[in-house]
C-alpha cells in the first residue's frame, strides 16, 4: 500500500515513485524518457499518479487542460502543492514529478493522522510545463491562472497537430481548456517543491534552498531561408547557406549571451535543416532560440542586440530571416510572507535555510501572478539536469517532505 511505504520512509517513496514513472508506458521514445504534454505517455503517468493519488487518500480529478488534481481535506481556500509531471528530451527522473509525489507523500502524512486542516490542499500535476511539445511552455499553469489569451492555444507540435486536436485525442476538448482557471480568492498560496537543477546547494553542503525568485525568459522560433542547390556546382561564394547562416547566428547568440553577467544565459537547444541531404546546400532552417536572465535590465538589452545580431547576419547572407517570439515571461519574485514561513519549515528540520534564485522556469513563476507562492529547492547531484543522470538523495526528498509538513503546520496555525 502507498500509505504504509509514504509512512516508513516518504522520500524514499517520492524517489522510487519518480524512478517507477520512467518504465517504458511513461516514455514516448524507445530509448530514452521523454513524456510531452497529452502523448500516450503523459496518459499513462496520468493515470499512475491519480492512482497513486487515490492510495493516498486523495480525491482526484482532471481539468480542461489536462491536469490532473488529488484533493486533500476540504474548506473555504486551497492550498495547491504542485509541479509538472511532463519532461524534455531524454530527461532525468526528477524534473517536475518530485514536486508532485513530495505533495502526495505530505497528504498521505496528514491523513494517516487523521489531519483536518482549516484548509484544502490540492497536489497539482501539470501536463505542460516544459514546452516539449508545443512552442510555448507552461500551458497548463498558465491556463489554471487565467493568463492565457485565446490565441496562445492556437498550436501546433513538430508534426502538425493542433492543440485542440491532441486534446480530443485525450478525451479533453478546447472549449472546456479555460476551465481549468482558478479563482484567486479561493486559493491560499502555491508551493513548490523541485531538485535545484544547479550545483549550488551540493556545493555549501546544504539539502534545501528557499527560492527568492525565479530568472526572467524568452523564447523563439527562427527560420533562416537561403536556396537548396546542388552541393557540387554551388560555388562557395554564391551560394545562400540556411545552415551554414543559422550556425552564425548561433555564435553570434553564445556571443551576445557570454558577454553579459553571468545570469544572463543564451541556448539554441533544437535545430532541423532541410531537405537535409548530404549533398544539397540546405535550403531552410528552423531553430529555437531561449534567453534568461534574472532582471529585465539585462535581459531586454541582449534580445535587442541578439535580433539586431542575426538580422544583420541575414542582410549580410542573402537570407531571408523570420523571428517569431513564442514566450516571454517577466522575473518571478517569490511571495516574501510564503518565504518566510518555508524558511522556517527548513529551520526546522534542522537546516541553515539558504536563500537561492532560480535560474530555470517553473509553474511558480505563473502561479505568483495568481496567489502567494513559493519554492522550495532539493540538491541534485553535480547539478545536473534536464539529462538522465539527474540524481537526488531520497534523505534530502524526505527533508524536503518534513519542511512541507511544517509549512502546512504553520499555514494551519495562521488560519485556524
Ligand atoms: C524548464 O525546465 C525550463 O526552465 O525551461
Ligand atoms: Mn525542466
Ligand atoms: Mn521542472
Amino acid at each position: 500500500m502507498v500509505e504504509a511505504k509514504i509512512l516508513k520512509n516518504g522520500g524514499q517513496w517520492a524517489v522510487d515513485a519518480c524512478d517507477a514513472l520512467t518504465g517504458p508506458r511513461f516514455s514516448d521514445h524507445p530509448d530514452y524518457l521523454f513524456r510531452p504534454y497529452l502523448g500516450p505517455a503523459h496518459l499513462n503517468a496520468v493515470d499512475q499518479v491519480a492512482a497513486w493519488m487515490g492510495e493516498a487518500g486523495l480525491a482526484t480529478r482532471v481539468d480542461g487542460a489536462g491536469n490532473l488534481i488529488g484533493r486533500y481535506g476540504d474548506g473555504a481556500r486551497t492550498l495547491i502543492v504542485g509541479s509538472h509531471i511532463d519532461s524534455v528530451r531524454d530527461a532525468g527522473n526528477y524534473d517536475g514529478p518530485l514536486g508532485v509525489m513530495l505533495g502526495i507523500a505530505a497528504c498521505a502524512a496528514l491523513n494517516a493522522a487523521g489531519r483536518q486542516l482549516p484548509f484544502a490542499i490540492e497536489v497539482y500535476a501539470f501536463g505542460d510545463e516544459e514546452g516539449s511539445r508545443f512552442p510555448a511552455p507552461m500551458l497548463c499553469s498558465r491556463a489554471v491562472a487565467g493568463v492565457l489569451t485565446p490565441g496562445a492555444l492556437d498550436v501546433a507540435d513538430a508534426q502538425g497537430v493542433g492543440l485542440a486536436r491532441a486534446l480530443e485525442l485525450n478525451g479533453l476538448a478546447m472549449s472546456r481548456f479555460m476551465d481549468a482557471r482558478r479563482d484567486p480568492s479561493e486559493l491560499l498560496g502555491y508551493v513548490e517543491a523541485h531538485i535545484e537543477q544547479g550545483p549550488v546547494l551540493e556545493a555549501e553542503g546544504l539539502a534545501l534552498g528557499v527560492v527568492t525568485a525565479i530568472a526572467a525568459q524568452i523564447r523563439y522560433a527562427a527560420r533562416v531561408s537561403g536556396v537548396a542547390g546542388h552541393a557540387g556546382t554551388n560555388a562557395m561564394a554564391l551560394r545562400k547557406d540556411a545552415l551554414a547562416g543559422a550556425a552564425d547566428m548561433m555564435l553570434a547568440i553564445e556571443r551576445i549571451a557570454g558577454s553579459g553577467p553571468s545570469d544572463l544565459v543564451g541556448t539554441v537547444g533544437r535545430i532541423s535543416a532541410a531537405p537535409g541531404a548530404p549533398n544539397v546546400v540546405p535550403g531552410e532552417v528552423s531553430f529555437t532560440i531561449d534567453l534568461r536572465a534574472g532582471t529585465l535590465d539585462v535581459l531586454e538589452p541582449a534580445e535587442a542586440a541578439v535580433v539586431a545580431g542575426l538580422k544583420a547576419i541575414a542582410v549580410r547572407r542573402g537570407l531571408g530571416l523570420v523571428l517569431d517570439k513564442t514566450h516571454q515571461l517577466p522575473p518571478s519574485p517569490c511571495d516574501l510572507a510564503l518565504r518566510a514561513m518555508l524558511s522556517r519549515a527548513v529551520q526546522s528540520v534542522g537546516l541553515t535555510a539558504r536563500d537561492i534564485v532560480s535560474g530555470a522556469g517553473h509553474d511558480a513563476m505563473i502561479f505568483s501572478r495568481l496567489t502567494p507562492s513559493a519554492m522550495l529547492f532539493i540538491r541534485c547531484k553535480d547539478g545536473i539536469s534536464h539529462n538522465p543522470l539527474e540524481s537526488v538523495e531520497a534523505a534530502d526528498a524526505d527533508l524536503a517532505l518534513r519542511a512541507l509538513l511544517n509549512l502546512i503546520d504553520q499555514l494551519e496555525a495562521q488560519h485556524a
